[in-house]
């Protein structure tokens, strides 16, 4: 694993450095196999990056799009991740609809959503049981819990090691979510945390002696680029 970590001025300081790496890597990646194909994280921390990309000159079909969790909601719903990446930049951009794959809401068990998005992947990729795509880039935020994606601290989806997809559970409520041993597959991850009130998570995250049930987000171990990014306000006292 290759790790870097950057404490940076602020919350715009991150946005700018992830866009740059993030543009370097899609460039890259058309360049060598004629599309990137990134997942998206929730949460806030990330929409001012996805309005950044919305302005860049990208040749959007070659762009795939997917999601790394999902709040069991449909998109027109304020908690939805897909809502807001459309919103702020899938909405603004002639990319084809079908370069977009968010995940599966309807059905009423999470869990047959889970299976589909999970053979939409295996198609998209072309894999077989048992193997696990490497996307070129998966975005991550991390909760002052520890967690990220929608792996919570404690719960099933923690040890699902055979799967690309699974359900997250937060305080009962039912998500979607990458495994982490899909997101470990990737070609570059990005963490990017940004708010004092993480300070403490990240601690246990870097440490030598926490536990990855305790803090989910270090199950994040990829055999490509670990990469990050964060502000002075969630990095300070990190000592990294
Ligand atoms: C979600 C996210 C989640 C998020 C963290 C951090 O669906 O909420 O994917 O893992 O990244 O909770 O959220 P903030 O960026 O809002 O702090």
């Amino acid at each position: 694993m290759n790790r870097q970590v950057e404490v940076l001025a602020d919350v715009n300081a991150i946005v700018a450095r992830s866009l740059a790496l993030i543009l370097e890597r899609a460039h890259q990646a058309i360049a060598e196999r004629g599309q990137f194909t990134i997942a998206l994280a929730g949460g806030s921390t990330p929409k001012p990056l996805y309005e950044a990309i919305a302005q860049q000159p990208l040749p959007w079909e070659q762009v795939h799009v997917f999601w790394g969790d999902e709040r069991y909601v449909p998109p027109t719903h304020s908690d939805s991740n897909e809502g807001m990446a459309r919103r702020a930049w899938l909405d603004h951009v002639p990319m084809p609809a079908t370069n977009i794959h968010p995940m599966p809401t309807q059905a009423a068990d999470p869990a047959i959503a889970a299976q589909q998005y999970d053979q939409e992947l295996r198609d998209v990729f072309q894999v077989q049981p048992g193997e696990f795509p490497a996307l070129d880039v998966v975005l991550l935020g991390m909760g002052d819990d520890g967690h990220t994606a929608s792996l919570f601290p404690h719960t099933d989806a923690l040890a699902v090691r055979d799967r690309l997809i699974t359900v997250g559970n937060k305080d009962g409520q039912p998500r979607l979510t990458f495994t982490a041993p899909f997101i470990n597959h990737a070609r570059s991850v990005f963490f990017l945390v940004a708010g004092a009130n993480k300070q403490t998570a990240l601690a246990h995250v870097f440490s030598e002696t926490a536990n990855d049930e305790d803090y989910p987000a270090r199950m994040i171990r990829p055999q490509g680029e670990l990469w990050w990014l964060l502000d002075e306000a969630a990095g300070v006292k990190q000592g990294v």
